[in-house]
Parts: structure tokens; C-alpha cells; sequence
């Protein structure tokens, strides 16, 4: 397949051609944010004019059902440490309307709302534009949120956290296994395009010593940097990380890259820098990094379960009461957000909380870790 020559196609053939191949996490880490070309640098990726939709542009529904957990959650955490602020951080906050209506549930709470300062870590400089004015539009009372590149540089304190749909986006490491043994998935140029090769040897869990050749094995080191991190500050302060994204529960063998454009799938090696690229999330991944930096794991569990729990329906019914003209549309978003064939269970909610805190209702189960 080529790569139907986009501007960042041809920077990568360079690059290639002169230091060599990249690694698949290099190659997604230039596709998604490289500065100049990177696609969330660039593109308008939301709605029916754009690659695809996320849960919180599908309805309002989806934020105000997590915005009342976030804000049950983050008042248990306010109460157990009076005085200080509590920082409601989001990482990809994408248009920035999964954090404005969460802001709009958690006016309902002043007490609460007046300790909450808003922490967005976006890479990318259009996307905080068009979140600052989603924000402002939802809260003209609000200051301006704080904007940071990694989680790292939030400030230490009391925190609770969202991300939706976010570490999909985070470049993935392949394995390929070849008649050599595994070796690392690369990124090359061959007759003048790119194309996926097997690199240098990789080592993989020896519960995949014998996987059949072709099979492929991923791994998301900055997710796993991102929930060791999180996890290490929950044991210095009361923190709550809740994670909604398309994934798997424990390691597997599987080639999940996935490219979109314009809501159809394409080849990863093409449209580069033009089309959204992913991989499934391996929760249990995120589940063990957190557990071994000390805090807790518990889910994940599905979309609907999540949502359905905490009374997504109920609340449905009540918007119809208040629009019946929007009946329709209403049920439809309801039905994308829940039913098991749209997001109801590819999706699903993974939570991490400081260690001894009570289980944050609808979870039960610790986090499954392999
Ligand atoms: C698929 S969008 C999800 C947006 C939003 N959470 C939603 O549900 O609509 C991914 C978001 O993560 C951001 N993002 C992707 N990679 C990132 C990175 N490495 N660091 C910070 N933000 C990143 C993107 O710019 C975008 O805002």
C-alpha cells in the first residue's frame, strides 16, 4: 500500500532514508502530533464533517452522567481535605465538551464548584483553542483553564481525572513474530513508500514465546508511564482516574492500529498525518502500573454498565419529559452510548483511586492484572 503522498509522508520517507527506520510508537507519534503536520495538530477531526465522534459529541447525556460521578467523587475528596483546591483535570479534552458538561453539572454543587480549578492536558494548540471558547460558552464565569503537555506538570493536590478516548491515541510499540523470533515492528520505505517491517529482536512475555509467525504483540509505554504516574500521586494525595476508552482486559495477541478518515477505516500507510490513528487500550496494563505505584484498580467495566448504573436512562427519560419533540434524537444517542452493537461494550470504564479508599460506586471488582 502507499502512502498517497501527504507533506508528512514525504518529511517521514526523508527522515527514514537518511537515520534509518522507526520504531510503529515513533511513526504514531509523528502521525498524530508532529508539530507542523500531525494530524491533531491539524485536523478538524470531530463530527459528521470530520473522521469520527466521541461519546460527549454524540449527546450531552455522556457528560452529565460522568460529571455527576466526577462531582460524588470529587466531594468525598474535598470533604477529607478541607481547604485545599481540588484540581478536576482532563487529559485530551478534544473539543473540550466532556469538560464543559461537567462544569455545568458541577455548578449545581457551589461549595464544591468554588474549590475546582480545571487542569487540560492537550498536545495540541488548535484543539486548546476551540476548548477555551467551549468553556467559556458553557461557564463565562470560569477562568480560563490551565493547559499543560503531559500530566506531570499538574500541580500537586487533591485531584480527580478524566480521559475519554485518550490513551488510544498514544503511540503503541509492535511486535511482529517472524521464523527468527519476535523482533520489533519498524516503519521503512521500500520502492519509494512506507511500509511496516520486522526490525531488531524484541522480547515479550514467554507466554507468547510460541505464537504463530505473523502474530503481533503491542505495548503502550507512555499509557503505562501515564497511570504509574498518576498512580504514584495518589499515594501522596487523595486522587480518583477514570479512564473510558475501546480496549482489551489482559495482553493478547493482536494487530489493533487502526487508521480512520472521514468515519471509514483506511490503511494506516495512507493519508498520513490526514487520518486519525489508534490502537485498543489493554486496561489491565494500565490496571498493574497502577497497582505497583500503589494505588488501586478497579473495572474495568462496560460503557453500558458504567453508564446504565449511574442512570443514564433515567436521566434520558427527563430530557424527554422537558423536549418530547426530541424524543427521537434522544433515544437514538442513548442507544449509541449503551447498546452493546454501537459503544455499550466495546467501550469500557477503568478507575484508579489513591490506596484505602472505598470502591467508587458503580465499580465492585479490583481490576483484573493477568
Ligand atoms: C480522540 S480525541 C478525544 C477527545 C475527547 N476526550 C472526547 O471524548 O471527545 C484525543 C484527544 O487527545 C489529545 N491528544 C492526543 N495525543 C496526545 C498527547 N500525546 N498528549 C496530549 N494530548 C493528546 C488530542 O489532541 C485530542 O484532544
Amino acid at each position: 500500500m502507499t502512502d498517497a503522498g501527504t507533506a508528512l509522508a514525504a518529511i517521514l520517507r526523508k527522515e527514514i532514508a537518511t537515520s534509518g527506520p522507526m520504531p510503529v510508537s515513533a511513526f504514531m507519534a509523528r502521525v498524530l502530533t508532529d508539530p507542523d503536520h500531525g494530524y491533531y495538530t491539524t485536523a478538524t477531526p470531530f463530527g459528521a464533517q470530520g473522521d469520527f465522534i466521541t461519546a460527549p459529541e454524540i449527546s450531552q447525556l455522556f457528560g452529565e452522567i460522568v460529571g455527576a460521578w466526577m462531582v460524588h467523587v470529587a466531594e468525598a475528596i474535598a470533604a477529607a481535605m478541607p481547604g485545599d483546591p481540588v484540581h478536576l483535570v482532563e487529559l485530551g479534552p478534544g473539543r473540550g465538551t466532556l469538560m464543559a458538561d461537567i462544569l455545568r453539572v458541577a455548578r449545581l454543587r457551589p461549595d464544591l464548584d468554588a474549590r475546582i480549578d480545571v487542569h487540560l492536558v492537550e498536545a495540541s494548540p488548535k484543539l486548546r483553542e476551540t476548548q477555551k471558547a467551549t468553556i467559556a460558552k458553557a461557564r463565562p464565569d470560569r477562568v480560563a483553564p490551565n493547559w499543560h503537555e503531559t500530566a506531570d506538570t499538574i500541580p500537586e493536590g487533591p485531584f480527580v481525572l478524566v480521559a475519554n478516548e485518550f490513551f488510544d491515541a498514544l503511540p503503541i510499540e509492535q511486535a511482529v513474530k517472524t521464523s527468527d523470533g519476535w523482533r520489533r515492528r519498524i516503519v521503512t520505505v521500500e520502492n519509494g513508500g512506507l511500509i511496516f517491517a520486522a526490525g531488531e529482536p524484541a522480547h515479550v512475555p514467554t507466554q507468547f514465546a510460541d505464537a504463530a509467525p505473523g502474530s503481533i504483540l503491542e505495548t503502550c509505554p507512555q499509557a503505562v508511564a501515564i497511570a504509574s504516574g498518576l498512580a504514584q500521586r495518589m499515594t501522596r494525595q487523595p486522587g480518583v482516574a477514570l479512564a473510558i476508552d475501546y480496549g482489551y482486559e489482559l495482553p493478547a495477541i493482536g494487530d489493533t492500529l487502526q487508521a480512520v478518515r472521514r468515519h471509514k477505516p483506511c490503511d494506516p500507510l495512507e493519508h498520513i498525518g490526514q487520518a486519525d490513528l489508534t490502537a485498543h487500550v489493554c486496561f489491565g496494563a494500565l490496571a498493574r502500573a497502577a497497582i505497583e505505584a500503589g494505588a488501586q484498580a478497579f473495572g474495568p467495566m462496560t460503557q453500558a454498565q458504567f453508564l446504565g448504573e449511574l442512570g443514564i436512562a433515567e436521566r434520558a427519560e427527563r430530557l424527554i419529559t422537558a423536549r418530547p419533540d426530541q424524543r427521537s434524537d434522544i433515544e437514538g444517542a442513548l442507544a449509541r452510548l449503551i447498546s452493546p452493537d454501537a459503544m455499550g461494550s466495546l467501550f469500557r470504564a477503568l478507575v484508579l483511586t489513591s490506596p484505602g479508599m472505598s470502591t467508587p460506586p458503580p465499580f465492585t471488582q479490583a481490576a483484573h492484572t493477568g
